[in-house]
């Protein structure tokens, strides 16, 4: 199997960024723990800041891969674009966020990813990417 975890912006930041909301560990180290875990999985990974390259990601990949694990972190809220991407490809997408969103600001209770996503997991810290890997398992 063939998946990508694709993150948005500021999630470079991760292990120095509000860890009290997202935790201590970075993504880097996250990854190698989840990759030696599932090694049977071809886990690949994108970050970008950029909106137009996340679309540019979902659209190279979303016609080949089995599955996007997709965390587009602030555009979530705000990205029509992303939302149509995810529209746009075949492969199934699960949205995912690291903070339950709910219990948070008002502004993040809208999601421009969920109406086309095939699930969406959230609020179990870094373990919402490992809760979606095993969704495609
Ligand atoms: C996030 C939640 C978003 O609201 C926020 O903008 C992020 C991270 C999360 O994983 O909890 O950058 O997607």
């Amino acid at each position: 199997k063939k998946l990508i975890i694709i993150n948005g912006p500021n999630l470079n930041l991760l292990g120095k960024r509000e860890p009290n909301i997202y935790g201590s560990l970075t993504f880097t180290e996250f990854l190698e723990e989840v990759r030696k875990k599932y090694k049977d999985i071809q886990i690949d990974y994108f970050q970008s800041n950029i909106e137009g390259e996340l679309i540019d990601k979902i659209q190279d990949v979303g016609f080949s891969y089995d599955g996007i694990i997709l965390n587009a972190a602030a555009y979530t809220h705000t990205s029509v674009g992303i939302g149509d991407a995810v529209k746009a490809i075949e492969t199934s997408v699960i949205e995912v966020h690291i903070s339950n969103t709910f219990g948070r600001e008002e502004f993040r209770h809208q999601s421009y990813i969920s109406p086309n996503a095939k699930g969406v997991i959230l609020g179990f810290g870094l373990q919402s990417y490992e809760l979606a890997i095993q969704s495609f398992i």
